[in-house]
């Protein structure tokens, strides 16, 4: 219906904005894609050595995810709310406006899920810091998590949010292939330092 043809684009539209390359560049840091992982997310935006704009990053990217879910659904219903939200993943990951080459989508994703249902954001939020804070690598905690959503999903028995959290994480892990390379070689960063 058009409904969900409209929320699409309003998803993929606000998730577009790349919060990361934007507070960078007004704060004469330069390209962050052309440091670290290149990635325009916060994990890379922390290598420059900003800890505020890193922080601003996580937010606002974390925000427009869920902004995206919680307009479709106050204006269309859940389907559309769940559409929006992947839509604005894809946005983020996906910018049309970068060539289609922006983020790796935890942050977005996690403002998604946790706009989606609260209580399993909350709980996978606990379980990304947990992770930080043992192993100090940013994409090996956001791959637990991956790993463990559509499964924690699929036992609270709602589907629909099993199979949301499910494309989610699969659209997360592959974005993190150069991550994942590097974490069986040995060779993946702690987080702050540069890649
Ligand atoms: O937020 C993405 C994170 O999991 C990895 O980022 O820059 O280390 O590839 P990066």
């Amino acid at each position: 219906s058009t409904g969900l043809i409209l929320a699409a684009a309003l998803g993929y539209l606000l998730g577009s904005v790349p919060y990361g390359l934007l507070l960078t560049k007004a704060a004469g840091l330069g390209d962050v894609r052309a440091i670290g992982s290149g990635s325009i997310g916060a994990t890379n935006v922390l290598r420059t050595g900003n800890k505020k704009l890193a922080a601003a990053t996580l937010v606002l990217d974390a925000a427009k995810g869920a902004v995206a879910l919680l307009l479709a659904r106050w204006i269309w219903g859940e389907d559309a709310a769940l559409l929006a939200g992947f839509a604005a993943l894809l946005g983020h990951t996906f910018p049309v406006w970068l060539g289609f080459r922006g983020g790796k989508g935890v942050a977005t994703g996690a403002g998604v899920i946790l706009a989606a249902q609260p209580g399993l954001g909350l709980l996978l939020l606990g379980v990304w810091l947990a992770m930080a804070v043992l192993t100090r690598i940013s994409s090996l905690s956001a791959l637990t998590v991956c790993a463990l959503a559509p499964v924690v999903a699929a036992l609270s028995g709602d589907w629909r949010l099993a199979g949301f959290c499910l494309g989610v994480a699969l659209l997360i892990t592959i974005r993190h292939h150069a991550n994942i390379r590097r974490l069986i070689a040995g060779t993946e960063p702690r987080i702050g330092r540069r890649g």
